[in-house]
């Protein structure tokens, strides 16, 4: 009885053999060559012994060689010289964080900031002899300072920093710790986390979840750690496996960090480790370092964004002409280095580049219809692999003609390409050719969600998700959405939030996807008027009952989105389907609230393997935010916590409260303008499946310019 007339509208499947690109890809580690081609570093140190004698390492405080590995707190048989002991090593050539580069055609040099790519081997190894405890930990350390640790620098300051100099901007300092020693006083989760340290040992963010022990008890493992910071965004990601693990799909720390902000130009990298009234060892064993400096300025990149939002056709060939530009410079270097590792240095992770067509071309097998993963908003996408790098990705080819195609290709490339969240889909790079306008995408191998709630024709899934997976989809979605309106820099809204854009990596977490509708929210604007905004964004069901009336996305339709698709998620039905009398699954939901029998709402196919508490307190949400009026509906924060269970659930009223427009009421009066407003509103609240020709096309899509180019 339940009938699902909406076909997923934009497929996106992406997925997570990131793997391999993520790599750092060096010159082989016995080649023992420093590659150093214009603004481009790479190297392997395989080992530290024989290495280079103090040629290459300043060694500080109580760090030395030992055994082929840098020791970075002494290892004696004397005890005695353990405690309270703190080193540094740095290796000892200067990097500079941006440069200004002049050698532009038009001479305005532009800013060129650096991006870096680097894995280390650790070992932190607690004593054997009944000696248990751990003290204290270690750091990856980029320090303006090439000196060694300040006095007073041992136990919980990690050869870092002092008791007088924690915090002292003047330190210029960023580290990633691995703590091994629970300070509740400087905030530490636990006795193993790794944290963002800047300026000082109060970490600005931590992770205690790690999926290793650091130090573990008895014998001593080896980890590998992988960090990588682009410049562009700019980023910091961190990851850490045991051994010689491949590095994972998720950091384990990210967090965006612009290190001009603490930094000065020149700054060097090494490590610090120290001991208190515990000790253990603090080993590097081998370290890849690769740094390159982009080719486009971040400030470059700000202006393309802004050409494309505000301007038009004209702006568009102009910042065609300087994306050409750019791709030839690019191109001509890669021609004149002619070396593997520049090209190399362009596959630096979470730095998007541009592929050549023929590239694609061939990765789809020339677009073959069998490699087509489904048909979005703006054109079509394909399963590809990357040739020579045997990565999939899904390449997303937008429809050729219609004006505003370009003019959508650049909105997306601009945000996306600085958009980098857990719970996003990535992009991998971009190409653009006479009319053709491509955007290349991780690969999801789990495609879609909708997918995953309702595949074939009686609304049947392939495979039931697990209540702990729909939770988890659901804490990623709200994730992602309160990254893009509230701590992205530039607000941004989705404009587009439903199941068939919610993508799920290989361990299922919810990847946002489809960003061809996203445009960025100027923080004092929130107005779409000036750019002609024809028509409605989203799809029926999915849309807020004030977007029919106002043709603008925001934050609030956004957050109206979020409780369909958590409607959705918990009941297994879509949005708009015809339930016990009822078109909107929200009606349906708030009814069997109404009588106290919410949970009824939960997917039968769940059986009885859900969370009752956590069921009602996402249905309370979904509810919630599902309000007719905008700005009753919540706000991502207080939805993250909700869904966090750190916060109550909100109430609900048992009516659901009816549509208002304007939502003043000290505004709603007479024009005939709002007779004819609440015409349109009621079509909306009561007949949807009326065809009311300018809001909805045949199959309840809204027609507007943008979906209009699918056809
Ligand atoms: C190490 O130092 C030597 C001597 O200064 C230099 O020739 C070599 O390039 C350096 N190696 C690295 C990796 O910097
Ligand atoms: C280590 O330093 C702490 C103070 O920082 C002191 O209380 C402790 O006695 C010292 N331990 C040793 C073995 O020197
Ligand atoms: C450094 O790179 C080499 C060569 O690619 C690789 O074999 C090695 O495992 C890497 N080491 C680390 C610590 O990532
Ligand atoms: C910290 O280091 C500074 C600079 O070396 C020094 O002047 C100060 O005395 C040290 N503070 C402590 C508590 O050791
Ligand atoms: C670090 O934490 C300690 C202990 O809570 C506090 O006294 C100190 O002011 C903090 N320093 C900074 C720079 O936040
Ligand atoms: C750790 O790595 C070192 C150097 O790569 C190796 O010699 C040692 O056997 C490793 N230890 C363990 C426990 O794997």
């Amino acid at each position: 009885m339940t009938r699902c007339p909406l076909p997923p509208l934009v497929l996106l499947p992406v997925s997570s053999f990131v793997l391999l690109l993520f790599l750092p890809q060096l010159p082989p580690a016995q080649s023992q060559v420093v590659t150093t081609i214009e603004d481009f570093f790479s190297h392997s140190f395989p080992n530290f012994d024989s290495v280079d004698n103090g040629a290459n390492f300043s060694i500080f405080n109580d760090a030395g060689y030992r055994q082929g590995a840098l020791q970075l707190t002494p290892d004696t048989v004397n005890v005695v010289y353990m405690f309270n002991k703190s080193g540094r090593v740095f290796y000892n050539r200067p990097f500079k964080l941006w440069q200004m580069d002049s050698s532009s055609s038009s001479g305005a040099a532009t800013k060129q900031f650096l991006s870096f790519s680097t894995s280390f081997k650790i070992n932190v190894f607690r004593s054997n002899n009944g000696n248990l405890n751990t003290g204290e930990g270690m750091a990856f350390l980029l320090s303006s300072d090439l000196g060694p640790a300040p006095p007073g620098s041992h136990g919980c300051f990690l050869g870092l920093t002092n008791a007088s100099l924690n915090g002292n901007p003047g330190n210029h300092f960023v580290a990633i710790e691995f703590d091994t020693v629970m300070q509740t006083d400087l905030g530490d989760p636990n006795d193993n986390h790794i944290g963002l340290d800047i300026n000082g040992v109060n970490s600005t963010k931590t992770a205690s979840d790690l999926k290793v022990q650091i130090s573990p008890p008895g014998f001593p493992t080896n980890h590998t750690v992988w960090v990588d910071y682009d410049g562009m965004v700019p980023y910091l990601h961190v990851y850490m496996a045991i051994d010689d693990d491949p590095k994972p799909a998720s950091a384990v720390l990210e967090a965006p960090l612009d290190l001009n902000d603490f930094l000065k130009q020149e700054f060097y990298f090494g490590f610090s480790a120290s001991t208190g009234t515990n000790y253990e060892l603090h080993d590097v064993l081998s370290w890849n370092l690769t740094a390159k400096m982009s080719h486009v300025g971040r400030k470059g990149l700000a202006a393309w964004k802004i050409g494309a939002i505000v301007g038009g056709v004209s702006v568009f060939v102009m910042v065609l002409v300087a994306g050409l530009w750019v791709g030839l410079k690019v191109r001509k270097r890669t021609a004149r280095d002619a070396t593997s590792s520049y090209s190399s240095a362009m596959r630096l992770p979470g730095t998007p580049r541009e592929f050549e067509f023929k590239d694609l071309d061939k990765a789809t097998n020339n677009f073959d219809e069998k490699m087509k993963l489904g048909k979005g908003g703006f054109g079509e996408v394909y399963r590809g692999v990357l040739p020579g790098e045997n990565k999939q990705v899904a390449v997303k080819r937008f429809s050729r003609g219609g004006t505003s195609a370009p003019d959508d290709f650049l909105k997306e490339l601009t945000i996306i390409n600085r958009l980098r969240h857990k719970n996003l889909v990535p992009l991998v790079g971009w190409c653009h050719t006479n009319s053709m306008l491509l955007l290349v995408y991780e690969y999801m191998p789990n495609g879609s969600l909708d997918h995953h709630l309702f595949d074939g024709p009686n609304s049947m899934p392939t495979t039931t998700l697990s209540w702990e997976r729909r939770y988890n989809v659901i804490a990623g979605v709200a994730s992602a959405l309160h990254y893009l309106h509230d701590e992205y820099d530039q607000k941004v809204v989705h404009r587009d939030l439903k199941a068939s854009n919610i993508m799920l990596d290989a361990n299922f977490n919810a990847r946002l996807g489809d960003f061809g509708l996203a445009r960025a929210l100027e923080s004092d604007k929130t107005s779409y008027a000036e750019l002609e905004m024809v028509g409605v964004p989203g799809t029926m069901g999915y849309i807020a009952p004030e977007c029919f009336l106002t043709g603008k996305a925001t934050r609030e339709s956004d957050i109206f989105g979020f409780g369909a698709v958590v409607l959705e998620v918990v009941c297994g039905r879509r949005p708009r389907c015809d339930i016990d009398g009822f078109l909107f699954l929200c009606d349906w939901v708030w009814k069997l609230f109404r009588e106290g029998r919410i949970l009824e709402a939960v997917d039968a196919r769940l059986g009885e393997d859900y969370d009752p508490e956590d069921a009602r307190r996402l249905l309370l949400l979904a509810l919630a935010c599902s309000h007719p009026i905008s700005s009753e509906r919540p706000k991502t924060d207080v939805t993250v916590q909700i869904i966090s269970r750190t916060r109550a659930p909100p109430s609900v009223p048992h009516f659901k409260p009816s549509f208002v427009w304007p939502s003043f009421p000290a505004m709603a009066g007479t024009s005939s303008w709002l007779t004819a407003v609440s015409a349109v509103a009621s079509s909306y609240e009561a007949s949807p499946t009326r065809r009311t020709p300018h809001l909805l096309d045949g199959d309840g899509h809204v027609a507007s310019k943008d979906l209009s180019l699918t056809s």
